[in-house]
């Protein structure tokens, strides 16, 4: 007689659930914090970045002059420092760790790696030296190891134009024309402060395609642009006047609150009188980039061309017109959004730049049904839009998902092993949480004698070095 032996349920004492996340920027650590915060529920969590430090955009995208926001690292330093996270640095999830090694060894693997990418605008002219990603812009100046190596020569620039009207647009402008006295108090990187510096930029101009009522940085952002000294900022008062698709949304009864507030900031910089001994952030608007035109492979002018705006279906979208003209410029960043990557071995939806998903729950497309233990989180999920807090409630929404499809359940057995050893084993050299504070030391006694709040370490290479050393 054969006596049958239960299985211990997943999320038991006995039977941790075993997650797995991708990813070690705000909507993992969200995630994280949610599965180990179940107090009904034992929920292991391995969580991995490919680079060796954590925190996903708040170290590489969030702007250097903005370091308040940067202290909700320490939300996320808790969270890494509960008895059951762990973290596994400078893993490359798809590169350095075929996919099916994490498949194998956790109930559950929840992809949380964010949107890397600028958008491409797809004219003419994109690939002059000198038209550059804004994403890869904040990137080096922000000091991510793959670009810092990028040289932008703005010693030998009088303008730029910034294409966008979002918050990376306003970042990107606002760090061009910063002086860098103020720059060199943030934890900006020397490289990148050592550019600056140089910069000769006498106009920054920024480009929307829209209307100023349809911008859509945050009224607190474009707040910040007047406040900026030795900058004048100029906006035209005739670009300030209600056009008739404006004004016919204004009225719609759309929800139009951001945009009165963005349209009595501008309005308030349109009124200011000029001061023409300042670097100047022109903002014009209705204006589109059709052509990147350049001489010897580097860019010379931007060619532009007006919009009306039409009120259609509740939107206020922007309609070509024929007049176009050409301005010469030198560098143009293009701050339009971002996509995410494909991961080999996870499915990607190439025409929205997101792993297909539906509330988290990775979706095959073609059997229309979820892939059993995949998840997602934050941009990889919903795409680049959202602030650093947008990602809790998103994150609790797919871990609430995943509770509810496997914990309590029984479960195949899964491979045993430590994940690090199986980095290694790959060839690759995981960077654990207790090393990742050595670094954070390191940055912060550099950033002691050089007067800042850290030096940034920008080079894998010297990380490793650093914490391999005797
Ligand atoms: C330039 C910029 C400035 C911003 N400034 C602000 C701001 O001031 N205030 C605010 O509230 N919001 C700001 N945001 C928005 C905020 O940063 C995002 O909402 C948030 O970072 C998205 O979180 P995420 O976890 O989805 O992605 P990310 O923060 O991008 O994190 C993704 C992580 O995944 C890792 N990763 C990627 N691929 C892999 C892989 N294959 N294997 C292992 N790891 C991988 C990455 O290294 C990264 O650490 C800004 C965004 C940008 C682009
Ligand atoms: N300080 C902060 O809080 C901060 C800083 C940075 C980023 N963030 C957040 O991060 C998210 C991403 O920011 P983002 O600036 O990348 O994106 P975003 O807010 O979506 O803005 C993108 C901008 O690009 C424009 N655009 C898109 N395609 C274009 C094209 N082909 N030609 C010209 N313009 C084009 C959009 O215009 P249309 O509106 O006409 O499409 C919009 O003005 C946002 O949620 C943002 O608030 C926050």
């Amino acid at each position: 007689m054969s006596v049958e032996v239960e299985s211990p349920l997943r999320g038991s004492v006995e039977r941790p659930l075993r997650v797995a996340i991708v990813g070690a920027g705000p909507s993992g650590f969200y995630a994280a914090a949610s599965l180990v915060g179940r107090r009904d529920l034992r929920v292991e969590v391995t969580l991995l970045d490919r680079l060796p430090t954590p925190y996903g955009l708040v170290r590489g995208g969030v702007a250097p002059d903005h370091g308040k926001i940067k202290r909700v690292e320490r939300v996320y330093a808790r969270t890494a420092g509960h008895e059951r996270v762990r973290y596994l640095g400078n893993v490359h999830v798809g590169q350095d760790l075929p996919v099916g090694e994490l498949h194998t060894r956790f109930d559950a693997v929840i992809y949380a790696t964010g949107a890397e990418h600028g958008k491409a605008m797809g004219i003419p002219g994109e690939d002059l030296e000198g038209v550059h990603s804004a994403a890869e812009f904040v990137f080096w100046y922000n000091g991510h190891p793959d670009y810092t190596d990028r040289v932008y020569a703005l010693d030998e620039a009088d303008r730029a134009v910034v294409v966008g009207n979002g918050n990376v647009a306003v970042d990107v402008a606002r760090v061009l024309c910063r002086s860098t006295a103020e720059l060199a108090e943030t934890d900006m990187p020397a490289h990148a402060l050592a550019r600056l510096e140089r910069s000769t930029l006498s106009e920054v101009l920024m480009l929307g395609r829209r209307g100023p009522a349809q911008a859509a940085f945050t009224p607190k952002e474009a707040r910040e642009l007047g406040q900026l000294v030795g900058v004048d900022v100029v906006v035209d008062p005739e670009e300030m006047v209600r056009d008739p698709a404006t004004a016919a949304w204004l009225a719609s009864g759309a929800d139009v609150r951001e945009a009165q507030k963005n349209l009595t900031v501008l309005d308030d910089l349109a009124a200011r009188s000029r001061d023409d001994t300042a670097r100047s952030l022109r903002m014009a608007f209705r204006v589109s980039p059709i052509a990147f035109e350049g001489q010897d492979g580097r860019l010379t002018h931007v060619v532009l061309r007006r919009n009306v705006l039409r009120f259609r279906d509740g939107r206020v979208r922007p309609e070509a017109t024929e007049e176009t003209w050409r301005l010469p410029t030198q560098f143009a960043f293009t701050a339009i959004g971002y996509r995410s990557s494909p991961i080999p071995g996870v499915p990607f939806r190439d025409d929205w730049g997101v792993i297909p998903n539906q509330g988290g729950r990775v979706w095959d497309r073609d059997r229309d049904e979820p892939v059993d233990g995949l998840y997602v989180v934050g941009w990889a999920k919903r795409g680049p839009s959202g602030l650093i807090g947008t990602n809790k409630a998103d994150s609790i929404a797919t871990v609430n998902h995943l509770i509810e499809d496997l914990a309590g359940k029984s479960g195949a057995a899964l491979e045993g092993g430590d994940l690090a050893d199986v980095v290694r084993a790959h060839g690759g050299r995981p960077v654990s949480w207790g090393e990742w504070e050595r670094l954070d030391a390191e940055e912060q006694r550099r950033g002691r004698e050089a007067g800042k709040p850290r030096e940034k370490l920008v080079d894998v290479g010297e990380m490793l070095a650093f914490l391999d050393a005797p």
